[in-house]
């Protein structure tokens, strides 16, 4: 049974979440679906956030999931009209989906360079462009998920860095534009947080990585929800323009 509606701050809201299907988008969106808010997720293929959408069902009143190409400007504009007519508008996008193809400059091909820059960077920008209209009609939130590498830099994430530091100086730009339409955009930088995407880091790496976070744990994708539950809420309505850094401490 679904919790009393005050204690689901999110009730009535549509949240649309790209990269859904697993890791931190899942958890995400299985946080939003148990605010009370109905979930979009998104995934390369729909197939792939089936699960992710079932597990919200359970917890909220509506979720679905969607096939989408982030990096696909007219796919992205056609999806965030049919989550609207779905589910009935649309009030907070998480801009989660992203990749790595990590290599020195010196050995970094073109391709992996540009594949990095279309889904994290362009991605997000093609959900905000499609999505703009509908999010200042609810005052809507955003929250796009960029990285502690997009702040510090790392050796071997040219590519990566400069799409999670652009999302950044994005959302500082949105979100001018749009705080006189009640919306408000942030970021959210996680440091390393135990997914598919670090799962390829062997025992001495992920030693030295923890040895360097002072709260002495990697992140796990719950620490990362809580806070893009936090900004989607009632909490955040007086917040636009910012990074909130959940990374442990490691960026002290
Ligand atoms: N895991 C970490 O340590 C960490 C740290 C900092 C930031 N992040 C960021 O958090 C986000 C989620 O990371 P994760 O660790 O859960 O990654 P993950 O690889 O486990 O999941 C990525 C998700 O994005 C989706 N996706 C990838 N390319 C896509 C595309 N072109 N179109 C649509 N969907 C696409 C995948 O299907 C998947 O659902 C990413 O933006 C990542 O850069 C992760």
């Amino acid at each position: 049974m679904s919790a009393p509606t005050e204690h689901r701050p999110l009730h009535g809201k549509v949240a649309l979440v790209t990269g859904a299907s697993r890791g931190i988008g899942k958890a995400i969106a299985v946080r939003l679906a148990a605010s009370g808010a109905k979930l979009a997720c998104i995934a390369t293929e729909a197939e792939r956030a089936r699960e992710t959408a079932s597990l919200c069902s359970a917890l909220t009143e509506g979720a679905q999931a969607y096939g989408c190409e982030v990096g696909d400007t007219k796919k992205v504009a056609e999806l965030v009209e049919q989550v609207q007519k779905e589910l009935g508008g649309l009030d907070i996008l998480v801009n989660n989906a992203g990749i790595t193809r990590d290599q020195l400059l010196m050995r970094m091909s073109e391709d992996d360079f540009d594949r990095v820059i279309a889904v994290n960077l362009k991605g997000a920008w093609n959900f905000l462009k499609a999505a703009s209209r509908p999010l200042m009609k609810s005052k809507g939130r955003v929250i796009n998920i960029s990285s502690v590498v997009g702040v510090m830099g790392n050796a071997g994430q040219a590519n990566y860095a400069a799409s999670k530091a652009g999302l950044i100086g994005l959302t500082k730009a949105v979100a001018k534009e749009l705080a006189g339409r009640g919306v408000c955009v942030n970021v959210v930088a996680p440091g390393f947080v135990t997914t598919d995407m670090t799962a390829a880091l062997d025992e001495a790496a992920r030693s030295k990585l923890v040895e360097s976070i002072p709260l002495g744990r990697l992140g796990g994708p719950e620490d990362i929800a809580a806070a893009v539950e936090f900004l989607a809420g009632p909490g955040g309505a007086y917040i636009t323009g910012q990074t909130l850094v959940v990374d442990g401490g490691m960026c002290i």
